[in-house]
């Protein structure tokens, strides 16, 4: 039975016994942010059991797409265990229990897929005498071949910390002794590999705590999860994973590249195989490789796989050539990946070639630090710069130290971490850095904002301070914006009958708004200030963080929803916005962002914002943004039916506000990250205004109407490339005319023509063909020369019949250093580059000496 047969057998069963069919969910689980990525069938349905979502079916059956690192070490040295599987699944939401659970598993195992009972055992938890008693009794299995194994082998704990959770009962298959540890008391439980845990049937009935305690789950009910891959073994017969239908076809395809045998490197190969896997699903979903969250444990598995490669002396990227291989194998149950293969390839190969870059250097310097060691641990500072200079995930050090039996400074290198974390936090972010004294007036803790509503305010001075020239405030409520989630803090004035003091900047420290400005008059003092945000100023940047959530939408509109935003700069006069994808955006797309941004704005949709629990936000699908902490209580900015997203920032009320939105720049930043820069309302207009008035000075030049430019300067252009072309060929005739001249003042060192000239041309072609046409003969050598761009370039010659005795390249190269620049080329035809023309003489004046020397 092959994989795909396998999972609609799995499906087909339970679909029989009234169970709705569920697709999987995302890789990424939505609005969880306990959990990196989805470890197990059961938590997109987490919210069922406890009873938060409303339920429309009480069974259900998946196969759901899973990642897991906790086994990361194990992967591929050992039979059983994968990072990216696929979990099959049966659960019950206040439905059936244990006993059906457990039947219709034993049914499928032993009828369906005709496994041996011989081979299958079963545990339970060791107070489950439930379970226990349905296996031995309703069942029927022989009670040597149940075991009551403790809380760390049967309590399922609840997925990212809360919620469902629960005693379990596994199934085990007996693989073969030969790949068990062979030690008397082996059986089911033991960590080997000779009896993999192939199904686990979960009872959840507890709903667990944010602080550990367990009441009873509404719902209670079954979760059971079954890996594909594991089950594909025992129904193959396979004793390792990666030797079923899923691995064969990669696996074959990196003996093939690399040149070696798989009974010789299976655990480099399976590595390999593995992250592979787990990369692709990943980037098809939209997560990068990068050094947060997520994104670094793609790297780690990256160069994981690629560190493998290099030692099999693959020195060039190559892991994203699998990537069309695992989609063919996934295409039946994933067809997505296949029309996201390219894409996922261009990411993976271009991440491989920027570890490639350093890969190789750094594992010189690991093996020199571990040579200099006088103990066998590596210390943090060597451990970080692996890390920091060569792209060597800590984790890849620690393991490649591992299997040379050395250990690393954990803590040392957290220490260097974190210092220099602390040193690039320094460089922006507001900090209370200046040891100057505040002066209190009152003690206060927080600053009250009330500036979403209104932008002028009486308030109270609580603590002040000079920092150099600038005035420090603290408020006991403020108007003023201080930065944050992208968005600049406010400007403004502070003032009362004797003082004023204008507001540059506005920053938190903790919760205290701290404005920042320079004192006009007076000074500070215990009596009521008025505060005025700058209105004009506000309500630009307002425009500008409405269009980061248009874009937003925009943008996956029109390229897709694997388009997540990685960052913004909020400004007054322009916005950026940093998203996920992994190739420039052509004209046609950009406008097509733009036309649809506009459209909204024309609408004149309403921008409403409100405070709401997270998992109500998110339920509802706000966007979160991952990496982002949010409290309980979150605020979401909607705008109708476009976007939902959880923000703080301040925002117009209406589309319309915006007037008109214009993208100015789109540039990559890092891999699979591009930046667009944006004008909204008055800035964009002017923009335009400036366009339209550049185009009508262009028409009037050339005489025709605006609306004919495009076609005149096209035409020009045509013109101009014809007139190029006719210029060039009267030149390659003209400068042909020089050769009789030229060969008249040859020098002859040794029996040698050296011929040498300025040549007046400004196009170095031109020059290249004067230097074919002299070095048709024979024992010629010779340099010429032109002033190309303002600077001295020459082009260096020898004839066949001289190319092994004296190279073209060497005499460029001699000339180049002479003439303080650099030079080089093939056998006949060189070029050299210099710096001053007046040195052009001297240059010439020494190059039958250097040609003398490189005859010698
Ligand atoms: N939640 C359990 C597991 O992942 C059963 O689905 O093993």
């Amino acid at each position: 039975m092959k994989a795909q047969e396998l999972r609609e057998t799995f499906l087909n069963f339970f679909k029989d016994r009234g169970h709705t069919v569920v697709g999987s969910s995302g890789l990424v689980p939505r609005g969880d942010p306990t959990l990196l990525f989805t470890s197990a069938g059961m938590v997109q349905f987490k919210k069922l059991w406890s009873g938060e979502s409303p339920i429309s079916y009480r069974r259900a059956v998946s196969i759901q797409k899973c990642l897991r690192a906790s086994d990361l070490d194990e992967v591929g040295r050992r039979v059983k265990y994968n990072t990216f599987f696929e979990m099959l699944g049966n659960f019950s939401f206040g439905d059936y229990f244990k006993l059906d659970a457990i039947k219709w598993a034993w049914e499928f195992m032993t009828k369906v897929l005709k496994l041996s009972e011989d081979k299958l055992y079963v545990s339970v938890l060791s107070d489950d005498t439930e379970a226990y008693k349905i296996w031995r009794d309703e069942v029927d299995i022989d009670n040597k071949k149940i075991f009551k194994l403790g809380k760390d082998d049967n309590f399922w704990l609840p997925a990212g910390g809360t919620g469902a959770c629960g005693p379990c009962s596994e199934i085990f298959y007996d693989l073969s002794e030969d790949v068990g540890c062979g030690k008397p008391d082996c059986r089911p439980g033991c960590k080997c590999d000779r009896f993999p845990e192939v199904w686990n049937l979960v009872f959840p009935q507890y709903d667990s705590q944010p602080d550990g305690t367990l009441k009873p789950l509404k719902n209670r009910g079954i979760d059971t999860g079954m890996g594909l891959e594991r089950l594909l073994m025992v129904v193959q017969g396979k004793k390792s994973l990666f030797e079923t239908d899923l691995f064969n076809p990669i696996v074959d395809e990196v003996c093939k590249i690399c040149d070696v045998k798989y009974e010789e490197n299976k655990v480099s190969i399976n590595i390999i195989a593995d992250h592979i896997r787990a990369l692709t699903f990943a980037v098809a979903e939209g997560v990068y490789p990068s050094n947060v969250s997520r994104g670094y444990l793609l790297r780690r598995l990256l160069r994981r796989a690629q560190r493998e490669m290099y030692e099999f002396g693959v020195k060039k990227p190559f892991l994203y050539k699998l990537v069309p291989i695992v989609a063919d194998v996934m295409r039946d149950c994933y067809p997505e990946l296949v029309s996201r293969r390219e894409s996922v390839a261009l990411i993976i190969k271009s991440e491989e070639e920027s570890f490639l870059r350093t890969l190789g250097q750094g594992l010189v310097v690991f093996n020199e630090v571990l040579s200099g060691l006088k103990s066998r641990t590596i210390p943090g500072d060597a451990v970080f710069k692996l890390y920091d200079t060569y792209g060597f995930p800590p984790e890849l050090v620690e393991e490649l130290a591992t299997h040379k039996g050395f250990k690393v400074d954990k803590v040392g290198f957290d220490k260097v971490m974190n210092e220099a974390k602390e040193r690039t936090k320094m460089t922006g972010k507001f900090k209370d850095s200046a040891k100057v004294d505040w002066t209190e007036i009152f003690p206060i803790t927080v600053t009250d904002f009330v500036g979403y509503k209104v932008l002028r305010t009486r308030s109270k001075v609580a603590k002040w301070r000079q920092v150099n020239d600038n005035i420090e405030i603290v408020l006991d409520r403020s108007p003023f914006y201080a930065e944050a989630g992208g968005q600049i803090g406010d400007c403004g004035k502070i003032y009362n009958s004797s003082m004023e003091v204008e507001v540059l900047d506005t920053k938190k420290l903790g919760d205290l708004y701290v404005h920042i400005g320079k004192l006009k008059k007076g000074n500070i003092n215990n009596k009521m200030v008025i505060c005025e945000v700058d209105k004009d100023r506000r309500k630009a940047v307002e425009q500008n963080h409405t269009g980061t959530h248009l874009i937003h939408s925009a943008l996956r509109k029109v390229l897709g929803d694997h388009v997540h935003q990685d960052g913004s700069l909020v400004e007054a006069d322009r916005f950026r916005f940093d998203f996920t994808h992994f190739k420039p955006l052509s004209n046609y797309e950009i406008e097509k962002v733009e036309s649809l941004v506009n459209g909204w704005i024309l609408e004149n949709i309403t921008v409403k914002t409100y405070v709401t629990s997270f998992d109500a936000a998110v339920d509802s699908g706000a966007t979160a943004i991952f990496g982002e902490k949010y409290g309980d209580k979150v605020r979401v900015v909607r705008i109708g039916d476009i976007s939902m997203e959880l923000c703080g920032g301040t925002h117009v009320r209406s589309t319309a506000e915006l007037i008109f939105l214009k993208i100015i720049s789109e540039t990559g930043i890092h891999t699979g990250i591009r930046r667009v820069e944006v004008l909204t309302g008055a800035t964009a207009i002017k923009r335009l205004m400036g366009y339209e008035s550049d185009l009508v000075s262009i028409s009037d030049r050339l005489g025709v109407e605006p609306s004919q430019v495009k076609d005149k300067v096209y035409n020009l252009i045509e013109d101009n490339k014809k007139l190029r072309d006719r210029l060039m060929e009267l030149e390659r005739v003209s400068i042909l005319n020089l050769v009789p001249e030229i060969l008249s003042k040859k020098e002859v060192i040794d029996g040698i023509d050296v011929l040498i000239s300025k040549v007046p041309t400004e196009n170095i072609e031109i020059l290249r063909i004067l230097a074919d046409k002299l070095r048709v003969g024979s024992q010629r050598v010779g340099v010429l020369c032109s002033v190309i761009n303002g600077k001295p370039v020459f082009i260096t010659f020898v004839s066949d019949d001289l190319k092994s005795q004296i190279k073209a390249s060497i005499i460029a190269n001699k000339i180049g250093k002479l003439a303080g620049g650099g030079g080089g080329g093939k056998d006949t035809i060189g070029q050299a580059g210099g710096k001053d023309t007046s040195e052009l003489d001297y240059v010439l004046g020494h190059v039958p000496r250097l040609i003398s020397e490189i005859i010698k």
